[in-house]
């Protein structure tokens, strides 16, 4: 037994709160001093510093070879130096993303009672939830959530999938199909801008059987935004994450030194980041960079955020080719089931779990 079967209080819906309107928040979603919102962060600065970097994937078919090696390279810097950028043209129909981004708002627009019968439990996180980590008095983050299972196909369920229209299973499936295509691509570039051979970073992934998954999120309007957090610092802990963000309420920071960058994003753009299991396979040449969510009083937002993960019981560790005399591997062997546990735990708490792994390094 791990200790996840329940959760440890009872289940409070963020947009139940929100709806009933009051001017305070209750103290549980209310963060400590340090850890609030503050409006320092590097907006106004000007130059490349203001927003993460924006890739255009349509230069990687140029017949320009200078083009494709110029992009090959800004995302190679973007992968070491941010651990974040947007894609525009990467082949994801900007009709799907609209119908599936519709189908969510649709779900949230439900009656509480009807959503009630997706509540998920803390075992597989299946569902409808409203947090994450099962700590007794946790500090809770302003948001809801629906979590699922796309790949392996043996996870796929589609009986635990909202079902409130139709055609809603059948477009959560396609948007997977397409984006699944579109990490299919960045696994690709990934490996050959590491060096390795083009199939390396599947491959160590385990091939076939990768997974996926999909969470939705969704932060209500917060009648305190200073005090309270949407989703609270953390780096994704599977391989990289595929975010179709909010086209008109900003709400995503990413760490940029001592302070946050309040993403800016492109039409119809997704932001991809390299999630925690990357940078151990890349031995730490790519950054699996925090980030954070900040809420506001005049606009709900709704993100979908797709996992795409190594196989669940695969041994994950850096490549050896990326490992050295110069270079000694920096993590320890660990799948990626056992890498989660921690999270699903102790929920999100900056970097501290693949920082916690790091090997002590011996001067000899
Ligand atoms: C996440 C995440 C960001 C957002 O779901 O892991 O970081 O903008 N989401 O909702
Ligand atoms: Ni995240």
């Amino acid at each position: 037994m791990n200790g996840l079967q329940s959760w440890p209080e009872p289940i409070v819906r963020v947009q139940s709160l929100a709806e009933r309107g009051g001017k305070f928040i209750p103290p549980r979603y209310v963060k400590p001093l340090c850890d609030r919102p503050s409006k320092l962060n590097f907006e106004g600065s000007d130059g490349d510093n203001n927003n993460i970097p924006i890739i255009d994937m349509q230069n990687l078919n140029s017949k320009n070879p200078t083009l494709r090696e110029e992009t090959l390279a800004l995302i190679s810097r973007a992968c070491r130096e941010w651990g974040f950028f947007q894609v525009i043209n990467h082949g994801v129909s900007t009709e799907i993303m609209a119908r599936t981004r519709e189908a969510w708002r649709a779900f949230f627009r439900l009656p509480v009672e009807m959503k009630q019968q997706y509540s998920n439990s803390p075992t597989t996180y299946e569902g409808y939830g409203s947090r994450l980590g099962v700590e007794k008095g946790a500090k809770l983050d302003w948001s809801d959530y629906f979590f699922l299972h796309l790949l392996p196909t043996s996870l796929r369920d589609q009986n635990k999938w909202p079902h409130f229209a139709t055609s809603c299973r059948e477009t959560i499936g396609q948007y997977g199909d397409e984006v699944t295509k579109l990490c299919e691509i960045l696994m690709k570039i990934f490996s050959v801008n590491l060096g390795l051979k083009e199939d390396a970073l599947e491959e160590a992934f385990g091939g076939e059987e990768v997974g996926a998954c999909l969470r939705v999120n969704y932060y209500p309007k917060c009648p305190q935004p200073d005090l309270a957090l949407g989703l609270s610092p953390h780096s994704d802990p599977g391989g990289m994450t595929i975010l179709l963000p909010d086209h008109d309420v900003p709400g995503l920071q990413v760490r940029r030194g001592d302070g946050w960058i309040t993403v800016k994003p492109a039409p119809n753009a997704f932001i991809v980041n390299i999630g925690d299991q990357i940078q151990v396979i890349s031995n730490a040449n790519y950054k699996s960079v925090e980030h954070r969510v900040i809420v506001n009083s005049e606009k709900e937002r709704v993100s979908l955020a797709f996992f795409y993960n190594p196989k669940g019981d695969i041994v994950i560790k850096p490549s050896d080719e990326l490992v050295g005399e110069d270079r000694p591997p920096l993590y320890p062997n660990m799948t990626f089931n056992e890498y989660r546990v921690y999270i699903r735990t102790r929920g999100p708490c900056g970097k501290s779990q693949v920082e916690s792994l790091k090997l002590p390094i011996c001067p000899s």
